[in-house]
């Protein structure tokens, strides 16, 4: 059951809690899970609970990017769109536990809609290129919407979770993401409601309703969650066992994957101005 999950949201709504629970669960299954943290606030390390500073962002180490793409970061300068990028995850993923590692990638800085930055398409290619083997997942943490990456982010993508968590400014991120991931043809996209607590149930279900976002799961209010963040404690081997059993079985119920559509091997190299 090797998945790629991708976790979007608005900030806050809580995508890097649900991608460490996520890699807890994953593994529980017999998955050998590799997280990716490519959010601008990354700090999914800390949710695993690595000390800090453990996990600095692949795309600030300039040198790396120069060296892999051929950029000599001069504006309007040319590289190398399909950099070679089949060693990073080996080098750089951190290990969290036998069977789930970390790949701190960071966001790409100053990246816009269309950007060809060297720094985008290194970015770019390691995520196209990350090949999931039988028993493999792939959790990326995203930024809070799927501007920066577009169609890199979701190819081969088999569930994108949408984090909602109550309140109508997480409501209005989520329509956005729905109507964005549609336009890139994600397949399947399940929107998960955090930190529902009882009495906010009700009314978070009928604004969802009403905004035609259809509720795939629920993730409770949990103090012990928000204490962790607090005391700067991971959540990684946080349990909640009912969500546990209902994301297993939504998983099973995806359609079949599309994963062998992104098992491309690196073509040639092709260069492009950045101008
Ligand atoms: N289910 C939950 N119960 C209680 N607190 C939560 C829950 N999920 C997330 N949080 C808290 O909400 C805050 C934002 O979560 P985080 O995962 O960092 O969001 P994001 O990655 O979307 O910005 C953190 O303080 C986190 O501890
Ligand atoms: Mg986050």
């Amino acid at each position: 059951m090797g998945l790629k999950v991708a976790v979007a949201g608005k900030g806050g709504a809580g995508k890097t809690t649900l991608c460490a629970l996520l890699a807890g669960i994953l593994s529980r299954a017999g998955q050998k899970v590799l997280l990716v943290d490519l959010d601008s606030d990354p700090n999914l390390a800390t949710a695993l609970g690595f000390p800090p500073g453990a996990a600095p962002p692949i795309v600030h180490r300039k040198e790396l990017i120069a060296e892999r793409t051929g950029s000599t970061g001069e504006p309007g300068g040319m590289f190398l769109l399909n950099p070679n990028v089949s060693d990073i995850a080996e080098k750089f993923a951190l290990e969290r536990t036998e069977r789930v590692f970390l790949l701190p990638v960071g966001t790409i800085e100053a990246a816009g809609e269309g950007c060809f930055c060297p720094q985008s398409a290194f970015v770019k290619a390691l995520i196209r290129r990350l090949i999931l083997g039988e028993n493999e997942s792939l959790v990326l943490d995203l930024e809070a919407g799927l501007e920066s990456f577009g169609r890199a982010m979701v190819e081969g993508l088999d569930v994108l979770w949408i984090v909602v968590e109550p309140g109508m400014r997480s409501l209005d991120t989520a329509r956005r993401i729905l109507a964005m991931a549609a336009s890139l043809g994600v397949r399947s996209i399940q929107v998960v409601a955090n930190k529902v607590r009882p009495e906010n149930r009700q009314a978070l279900e009928r604004a969802l309703r009403d905004a035609c976002i259809p509720l795939a799961l629920v993730f409770p209010h949990h103090e012990e969650l928000a204490q962790r963040d607090l005391e700067g404690t991971g959540v990684f081997d946080f349990t909640d066992p009912t969500f546990e059993e209902e994301a297993l079985r939504s998983f099973r119920s995806l359609p079949c994957s599309t994963r062998r559509e992104y098992r491309t091997e690196p073509g040639s190299p092709r260069r492009r101005s950045s101008s």
